[in-house]
């Protein structure tokens, strides 16, 4: 089993074009996606899962689909935070709080500090999350301690800058779903995917439900990961 599954959750917009509807009817059907995929990865024992919800691009988009993809992450905390937690799932939202609004910043907060104790799942939402972003910020982190006098520029390798990224607490992606067949990762966790393993699954987000993700599962398993070593059969020791 991969230990972390990470999703970009893509293709609303396509999902609700296609049967004549506004976007936002698609990005509602996308909230009931992600309930099933929040419970089947549940149930198949996945310990991390993390969501692609709205990227720092995403602001291009016309203010009215800002406003409502806003509105349903509210309104999913607000209705499904009680569940979560008495479920045992720690909820994190990852991204950049510049821009948001106060009362969202309030919810994310208390989803946080609500789901804090709890060791029966790990959901993290990136939101407002742009991995360009992520690593600039944390490399501003660092370099105000160096500032400060409490690092030195020769102690900043590969774990010291993972540790200041958003995700620090969290292990690398082992696998990465996209939906609606787009095969780009759209500034994704770019530093954390280095040796994720990529499914591209043709579905619109909207349809997307527990066989699909057992699909992704199930190819990820046939996967050789490397690391950059050799093969086991291309190894001399055996
Ligand atoms: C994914 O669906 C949700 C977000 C990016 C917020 P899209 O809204 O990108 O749907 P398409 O790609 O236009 O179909
Ligand atoms: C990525 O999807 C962002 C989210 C799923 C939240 P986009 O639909 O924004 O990506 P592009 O624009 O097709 O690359
Ligand atoms: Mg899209």
């Amino acid at each position: 089993m991969p230990r972390h599954v990470a999703i970009i959750m893509d293709g609303n917009g396509r999902w609700a074009k296609s049967r004549g509807l506004p976007r936002a009817a698609g990005h509602e059907r996308g909230v009931e996606a992600l309930r099933r995929t929040v419970e089947a990865a549940g149930k198949m024992g996945i310990e991390y899962l993390t969501l692609f919800s709205f990227s720092t691009e995403n602001w291009r988009r016309p203010a009215e689909e800002v406003n409502a993809l806003f509105g349903l992450l509210r309104a999913y905390v607000k209705r499904d935070l009680a569940r979560l937690k008495a479920e045992g799932v720690r909820v994190r939202i990852i991204g950049s709080r510049e821009n948001v609004p106060e009362d969202i910043l309030e919810l994310i907060g208390k989803a946080e500090r609500d789901t804090q104790d709890n060791r029966g799942g790990n959901l993290t939402i990136a939101f407002n999350y742009g991995g360009r972003e992520e690593i600039v910020r944390a490399a501003q982190g660092l370099a105000r301690q160096v500032a400060e006098g409490t690092l030195t520029p020769d102690e900043i390798d590969a774990d010291k800058f993972a540790g200041a990224l958003d995700t620090s607490v969290l292990p690398d992606p082992d696998l990465l779903i996209r939906t609606s067949g787009e095969a780009r990762i759209s500034n994704f966790l770019l530093w954390q995917i280095a040796y994720a393993e990529l499914v591209i699954l043709d579905v619109l987000w909207p349809d997307f439900n527990g066989d699909h993700l057992a699909g992704a599962i199930a190819a990820f398993q046939t996967r050789e990961r490397r690391f950059g070593a050799l093969a086991d059969e291309g190894r001399e020791d055996g």
